[in-house]
């Protein structure tokens, strides 16, 4: 059949903070699937903070492959439904999550695995679900917030943790499970309105991190210190963790927004590690699928009984796409920031 979709491609590499000029949605026709494969259209795509690390020739060692210049950007998330199926266990009508997103259709090789195997070709069960929760709390988002808060055994409770980005899509559900699991959750973002929301719809603590000093607020907050931080942001938020944690505090690094569009800033003060025992664990959640089923398990029943709070900014049309992602890194969005393909 002759279909024409559109896809985004990279126009240039942003200098500094993304613009939506460094990116154009082109018309393409869409091949039909060969055997093995499945045609999707999609109806959701995601927007995340890594993709500003694939933004430039050469992506960070070991990370996801950078987006070449005039091409389609593979390895993106996306919600769709089945169109056309030529493989085994898909059939029309299924919703499915993949790695071809920021793009209205899709042929997907089942077989292929993508993104680390968080991105391979699956079958949802959105019957309690709403199918983009799969790009939010029951897919890639709630699995960095659960296996970052496993991989530094923050899931036991009784301990005070800190969360920086926490109004984001991971944190917000970091911040949450931390508390659910008896934590006492200290929480910080950007702007008020941010503020308030963590504290009336999550329940936990939380301080504007532009307003003062981002120590003196930790202090006020956790006087006799914080025993776990979980770090999206890296730079002076990491400086400051560093300082206020106790000793055999641990640190699950989850990110560090705060360099990637511009050049890093510290830690400055790494000796604290060693002074202190602290452990300092980089992960990835795409590391971690072994404990997807769990997770889901945990936040499905979380969601169904009203005690996790899933928020969702939503963009409509593909073409808004790169302006989500400008807005997102930047701190316009709220909750996990996601793209509506109608
Ligand atoms: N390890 C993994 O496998 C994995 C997987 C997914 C995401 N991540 C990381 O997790 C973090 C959050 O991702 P997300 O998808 O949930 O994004 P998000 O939190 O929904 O959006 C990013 C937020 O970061 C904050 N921010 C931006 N620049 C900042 C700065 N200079 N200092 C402090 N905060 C800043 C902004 O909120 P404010 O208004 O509060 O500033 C912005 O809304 C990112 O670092 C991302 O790279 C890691």
């Amino acid at each position: 059949m002759n279909r024409v979709g559109r896809e985004v491609r990279v126009r240039r590499y942003p200098a500094g903070a993304v613009t939506p000029d460094d990116f154009e949605v082109v018309e393409v026709p869409v091949a039909d699937p060969d055997p093995g494969q499945v045609l999707v259209r999609n109806t959701w795509t995601s927007v995340d903070p890594g993709l500003r690390l694939r933004l430039r020739p050469d992506a960070p060692a070991g990370y996801f492959a950078a987006f070449p210049l005039g091409q389609a950007m593979d390895g993106i998330m996306a919600v769709g439904e089945v169109v056309e199926s030529r493989a085994e266990g898909f059939a029309p009508g299924d919703v499915v999550s993949h790695a071809q997103g920021w793009r209205d259709y899709a042929v997907v090789d089942p077989r292929a695995t993508q993104l680390g195997g968080i991105g391979t070709l699956s079958r949802l069960d959105v019957g309690d679900a709403e199918p983009q929760w799969y790009l939010g709390a029951l897919g890639g988002m709630g699995l960095t917030a659960y296996a970052g808060l496993h991989v530094i055994d923050a899931l036991d409770g009784g301990e005070t943790v800190w969360v920086s980005a926490a109004a984001g899509a991971v944190v917000s559900l970091a911040a949450q499970i931390a508390r659910l699991r008896g934590n006492r959750v200290i929480a910080s973002a950007g702007t008020d309105d941010k503020v308030a929301w963590l504290r009336q719809a999550l329940g936990v603590d939380a301080f504007n991190y532009r307003v003062g000093d981002l120590r003196s607020s930790l202090r006020e907050l956790a006087p006799e210190g914080i025993d776990a931080y979980f770090d999206s942001v890296g730079g002076a938020h990491l400086e400051a963790a560093l300082d206020h944690l106790t000793r055999r505090g641990r640190v699950a690094m989850c990110g560090s927004i705060s360099e990637y569009e511009s050049e890093p800033s510290g830690p400055r003060n790494l000796f604290l590690a060693v002074s202190k025992d602290l452990m300092l664990r980089g992960f990835r959640g795409s590391s971690n699928l072994h404990l997807m089923a769990e997770m889901r398990d945990q936040l499905s029943a979380w969601l169904r009984s009203g005690e996790l709070v899933h928020r969702e900014t939503v963009f409509d049309g593909l073409d808004q796409a790169p302006h989500a992602l400008a807005e997102m890194i930047s701190g316009r969005t709220t909750g996990k920031t996601l793209v509506s393909i109608g």
